[in-house]
């Protein structure tokens, strides 16, 4: 019986240790990563900390089968933060969301340590199938202000995904991704490069094809001079010269 009570007292004592380790983690990882945040007190007033906390009370219910338990008290952390994160979402260490408004986070989603999340990102299926169907989120992954990633996709671990951008596709590790669709423009820190797009470096066609003709007439009037053999020495065949640049029609 004593022995009972002092192996829940123990049992009690170490979850009560994980649960403070995380809140000191979550607490670090608004500190570390908000140049705004002056101070702990003020933190503690962040609702993308509050909505995290709340997750994490809401997916210990959803793993032990309270369902409906889980659901109120997501509901509850939407109604108060702004954030909607479903009870079923796994979310690792460190996770700051910061400003938070219009957060959307599905049930199977997957997150890494120490990620960040800006306000209106939405990790989101795709359709009304069932399963997996919500992304994985690698670790210190960042998901810019706006960004929607869809789809049960591996976002790999310190990837960037760009403000605004729709991400339908798994994106490697340490890759940066903008646009819609997200396409990659950088990897390692290092630039993507692409095709040459800048207009008035367009290759000219028009431009190619009279200098190519120009060059053959000097060298069929040259062959025609040695045959008759003229007294005039050809002319030297001339420096190709630039085409005329191409103008883009302006708009309006
Ligand atoms: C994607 C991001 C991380 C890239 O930052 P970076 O590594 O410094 O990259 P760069 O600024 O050098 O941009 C690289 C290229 O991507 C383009 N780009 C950057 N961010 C973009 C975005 N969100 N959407 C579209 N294109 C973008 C740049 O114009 C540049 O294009 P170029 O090669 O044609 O010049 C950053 O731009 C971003 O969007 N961060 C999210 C910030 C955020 O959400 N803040 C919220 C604060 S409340």
């Amino acid at each position: 019986m004593v022995a009972n009570r002092r192996g829940r007292s123990a049992h009690a004592k170490r979850r009560l240790s994980a649960v403070l380790n995380t809140v000191r983690d979550d607490l670090r990882a608004a500190r570390d990563r908000d140049p705004a945040a002056h101070s702990t007190s003020e933190i503690l007033l962040y609702q993308g900390l509050h909505a995290v906390w709340m997750h994490r009370a809401a997916h210990a219910l959803y793993v032990r089968g309270h369902r409906f338990s889980a659901r109120l008290v997501s509901q509850v952390s939407r109604f108060l933060t702004g954030i909607e994160i479903h009870p079923g979402a796994r979310i690792g260490r460190g996770l700051f969301i910061d400003h938070g408004m219009g957060v959307v986070i599905g049930e199977t989603t997957e997150i890494g340590d120490d990620v960040t999340l800006y306000q209106g990102v939405t990790l989101g299926g795709t359709g009304k199938q069932g399963g997996k169907r919500h992304p994985t989120v690698g670790d210190r992954v960042i998901v810019g202000t706006g960004a929607q990633v869809l789809g049960p996709l591996v976002i790999g671990e310190d990837a960037k995904i760009g403000a605004g951008a729709i991400v339908i596709k798994d994106v490697p590790a340490e890759t940066t991704v903008v646009g819609n669709p997200g396409r990659p423009v950088a990897i390692s820190g290092r630039r993507v490069s692409g095709p040459e797009l800048e207009h008035t470096r367009l290759p000219d066609p028009v431009a190619e094809s009279l200098e190519s003709l120009t060059r053959r007439i000097t060298e069929l009037e040259h062959q025609l001079g040695s045959t008759q053999g003229g007294p005039e020495a050809p002319p030297a065949p001339r420096p190709p010269t630039p085409g005329p640049e191409v103008r883009t029609p302006r708009k309006g």
